[in-house]
């Protein structure tokens, strides 16, 4: 994070849940929210999301600019699981949420995002969302009704998100796979529990937070830190339901890691690269650091773009650097490099 003296605008927070253009007739259905307004929802079933040159910042108490997000640009696409991985404090959440329309009212987001090449309205936990059950989004915390059993709370979601249209039955037959799928037969008729009611487990609450959202099989999903073991169910859903996934992964292993096609590496709140995984096992080496034997792929490159145990690292080529001089050097390769442009 960078601090720079500029006048902070708190409280212009992220517009980004309004319409901004009409769409065009033929590219979006005009639906109501429940509440009277009108938004747009993508035909076709399927939703590309683009971003360019987003940045956030944040004002801290002496009201400089603090930037979070510096410049990002990217995509992610139907039918694929984008991995956002970086170090701690990188900025994976924000970036969510930023995509998502939830950023703090403190935060102020400057550049584009387009939903399927349209400004849409994307503003995941306003009037809208109920209406959009192709939003989903799962953050770091887990937001559970603690009074209610997993089987309670699975039917209650199906019922109040599933579609209007939908008839009874094939909810409760949608609860009922999800149910399956989940894992959590042993603990189906636990309650949830909370602070001082000890109920599920951290890794059970984490499973049912995700499963409530897929369920809706969402065509738009952000997943903020998922448990590792779900990401094979993740990624087939995603591919068999042509689902657009965002998923930001702390430190994936190895096994999990091969199941992303597509990359998104920050440090430092920029993009170190982005781009199919495949490439980036070029993209290391061709800046002197190649991966070393029997290391996996990912914890390579978190290792040598992670200023937390800053100390110098070799490079390929002979000489050391420090983090942030590799850091640098990743960055301005990135943005010269053939990826960046395809991407632009
Ligand atoms: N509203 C805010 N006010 C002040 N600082 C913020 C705010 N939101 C994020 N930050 C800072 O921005 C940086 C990025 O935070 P973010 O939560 O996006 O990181 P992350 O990559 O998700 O980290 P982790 O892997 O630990 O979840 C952090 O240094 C954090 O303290
Ligand atoms: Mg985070």
């Amino acid at each position: 994070m960078e601090a720079e003296s500029c006048a902070a605008s708190p409280g212009t927070g992220d517009e980004f849940g309004r319409l901004s253009t009409q769409p065009e007739e033929g590219e979006a259905d005009l639906v109501s929210d429940g509440s009277g307004q009108m938004i747009a929802r993508p035909k076709g079933g399927t939703v590309s999301l683009t971003w360019e040159d987003l940045c956030v910042t944040v004002a801290d108490e002496q009201h400089r600019c603090i930037s979070i997000l510096q410049g990002l640009t990217g995509c992610a696409r139907p039918g694929e699981v984008l991995a956002i991985i970086g170090p701690s404090g990188c900025g994976k959440s924000t970036l969510l949420d930023a995509l998502a329309g939830r950023l703090s009212r403190k935060t102020k987001r400057t550049g584009q995002i387009l939903l399927n090449g349209r400004k849409e309205p994307l503003a995941y936990g306003t009037s809208v969302r109920k209406s959009i059950a192709w939003l989903g989004c799962v953050t770091q915390d887990d937001v559970l009704t603690w009074t209610l059993t997993v089987r309670e709370a699975i039917y209650l979601s199906a019922q109040l998100q599933l579609p209007d249209s939908m008839p009874l039955l094939e909810k409760k037959q949608r609860a009922d796979t999800t149910i399956k799928e989940m894992g959590l037969h042993d603990a189906i008729d636990t309650r949830i529990g909370g602070l001082g009611n000890r109920g599920l487990s951290n890794g059970q609450k984490r499973r049912l937070s995700i499963y409530l959202e897929i369920s809706t099989r969402p065509k738009l999903l952000f997943l903020d830190e998922p448990r590792r073991g779900l990401m094979r169910r993740i990624v087939s859903l995603a591919e068999q339901n042509k689902m657009t996934v965002l998923a930001s992964i702390h430190q994936p292993n190895s096994e999990v890691f091969e199941l992303y096609k597509s990359l998104c590496l920050l440090s430092l709140g920029r993009t170190v690269y982005f781009g199919l995984s495949s490439e980036a096992t070029q993209f290391f080496p061709l800046n002197g650091f190649p991966c070393p034997s029997l290391q996996n792929p990912s914890d390579h490159y978190l290792r040598t773009i992670n200023t937390d145990f800053d100390e110098d690292i070799e490079q390929g080529f002979g000489g050391k650097q420090s983090t942030e001089g590799v850091i640098k050097l990743l960055v301005s390769s990135y943005v010269s490099s053939n990826t960046y442009r395809q991407i632009q």
